[in-house]
């Protein structure tokens, strides 16, 4: 979709459809919203008698968050209808709620079969976003919430697709603001869509060499490094986790390396967060990387330990963290971020066949580790477990994995509710946590206690790849945990592990998140980049 910017009056802007909102309780509208109104009223020119004005004096539209409605513009100006969509509460405004907004709005304008909306930036007046936030927000909600996922179908598009969305900005001297916002919100929106479709994509289609072949086609188009190892240099490389699960499968495993080096010529370390306020950190920092790693099993069958057949389909879903992992990549790339990232993506399709790995099997990680297999289902642990290793060469700053781990974190915080955060190092979970905060990901800490480690203290070797039932969550981060030390057994660098077992698939439309793959993670690796 093309996305523009245009520096006029939205009620005389051509378009399809324009988007206007409304926050809860007012009863004038004012600003764009207002100067629609007073163009739709019956007396031109006057304020507060229009057809905006109309629906809440009638008490049909209350403001609402998402709450949508459509009102017909009778050639008094040049859109034939205009959207109105409900901003909630003031109190309980944020960009996160500006993109649910924009989300349904653009949806509905789609779903009418309109081809260009024009729309103002939602939540830069009374919402107290600055242009910045309001115009990203906008557009990278409504981006994320029109995105369609039709590549396994005759017709690609469904017969509804929106062709150009306007964003329009009387003010002139907005302009570099919105067009600032609008080019991130649309580098980030896109870079999410790519985590949703390689998560869509079906298992047969997206095996592990796909899925590295995808990766290193957008990292030459990005210019981003990418390293791809084969079978042969992961054995090489005695990556025993990531072998011991591939090797039930026809589909061979890849371990993918991908790398974002800003250009230090013109280090200025300054960013803006979602908010957009100003921040400046040291340039120190610009030395360390940022690792993010995330698990890619583009199909979890349970292996040996089969998994029940009812809802398997969704293990298509396995690789949501390594998804999330290249879709940031994308949009830091996109962005030129300037902060030096490293993406580590270990692929795998967990298999049962004569090859496969089997409960009992003791396996020497890459670290020398030993663990005993008790649940080949237990896959994802053990294909981490080496790029955690492998992460300690770059010395990190920092190092996060996603991955969709546990049923037991779902059962723990809920499905499309929260994913968990585990971290060995306070202050780096308090960046993560805040990065998810701004992104409005919703992200919850779970403690790590040394109990869940005795839970999986080895009896045939040293460690076991499940503890049992009880505190489920928390053993799969302890286990984690064991390969972020060093051989001493001090922790290696600040790692934080998230899983986002509940954040994969949801099944309705809801703001900007659309049926199928939610793309989770994305936007706060994102922001993580930007902030840390
Ligand atoms: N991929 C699953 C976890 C999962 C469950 C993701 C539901 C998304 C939705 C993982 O590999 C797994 O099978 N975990 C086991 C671990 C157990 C054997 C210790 C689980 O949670 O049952
Ligand atoms: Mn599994
Ligand atoms: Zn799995």
């Amino acid at each position: 979709m093309k996305v523009t910017v245009l520096n006029k009056q939205i009620q005389v802007t051509p378009a399809d459809a324009l988007i206007i909102n409304l926050f809860e309780g007012v009863q004038i509208p004012g600003g764009a919203t207002g100067a629609v109104d007073t163009a739709l009223g019956a007396s031109d020119g006057v304020p507060g008698d229009g057809a905006i004005s109309q629906l809440l004096k009638l008490g049909d539209f209350k403001g609402k968050l998402n709450e949508v409605t459509v009102v017909y513009t009778h050639g008094l100006i040049p859109a034939p209808r205009v959207i109105v969509v409900g901003l909630g509460k003031t109190g309980d405004f944020s960009a996160e709620r500006a993109m649910q907004a924009s989300g349904v709005a653009a949806r509905k304008a789609r779903d009418l079969g309109c081809k260009t909306i024009a729309t103002l930036a939602h939540g830069a007046g009374v919402g107290g976003l600055n242009t910045h936030a309001a115009a990203r927000a906008t557009i990278e909600g409504a981006l994320m919430g029109t995105y369609q996922f039709r590549e396994h179908k005759a017709k690609p598009t469904g017969g509804k697709v929106l062709d150009e969305i306007i964003l329009v900005e009387y003010d002139a001297k907005k302009l570099d603001e919105i067009n600032a916002g609008v080019r991130e919100g649309e580098a980030i929106a896109n870079a999410v869509n790519t985590a949703r479709t390689l998560m869509n994509r079906a298992p047969n289609v997206l095996n592990p060499v796909a899925m590295a072949d995808f990766a290193s086609a957008m990292a030459a188009q990005l210019g981003l490094t990418c390293t791809v190892m084969g079978e042969d240099e992961i054995k090489a490389n005695k990556m025993g986790g990531i072998i011991a699960v591939a090797q039930g499968s026809a589909n061979a495993p890849r371990f993918v390396i991908l790398e974002h080096k800003p250009d230090t010529s013109s280090v200025k370390r300054q960013t803006s967060n979602v908010n957009g306020s100003m921040t400046q950190s040291p340039t120190a920092q610009f030395d360390k990387p940022l690792v993010f790693i995330g698990k890619g099993v583009t199909f979890d069958t349970g292996g040996i330990s089969l998994k029940d057949p009812g809802g398997m389909e969704a293990m298509k879903g396995d690789m949501g963290g390594a998804a999330a992992v290249i879709g940031a990549m994308q949009a830091v790339a996109a962005l030129n971020l300037p902060r030096h990232v490293i993406g580590l993506i270990p692929m795998v399709e967990n298999m049962p066949s004569d090859r496969a790995f089997r409960p009992g099997d003791v396996i020497t990680m890459m670290s020398g580790l030993t663990v005993e297999i008790l649940s080949t289902d237990a896959e994802g642990r053990m294909i981490l477990a080496d790029a955690l290793h492998w992460a300690k060469r770059y010395d990190p700053a920092g190092v996060v994995d996603l991955a969709t781990l546990t049923g037991a974190c779902v059962i723990a915080l809920g499905e499309g509710v929260a994913a968990g955060l585990f971290a060995n190092n306070d202050d780096w979970a308090k960046q993560v946590l805040s990065a998810a905060g701004s992104a409005g990901e919703r992200l919850w800490q779970l403690p790590l206690y040394a109990e869940y480690g005795e839970k999986i203290r080895g009896d045939f070797a040293e460690i076991k790849n499940t503890g049992g039932r009880f505190g489920g969550v928390g053993t799969s981060a302890y286990f984690l945990k064991r390969f972020a030390e060093t051989d001493k057994g001090n922790d290696a660098y600040p790692w934080a592990h998230i899983d986002m077992a509940g954040m994969t698939f949801c099944n309705e439309n809801k703001g900007h998140q659309v049926k199928g793959a939610m793309g989770y993670g994305v936007r706060m690796l994102v922001e993580l980049a930007r902030s840390a």
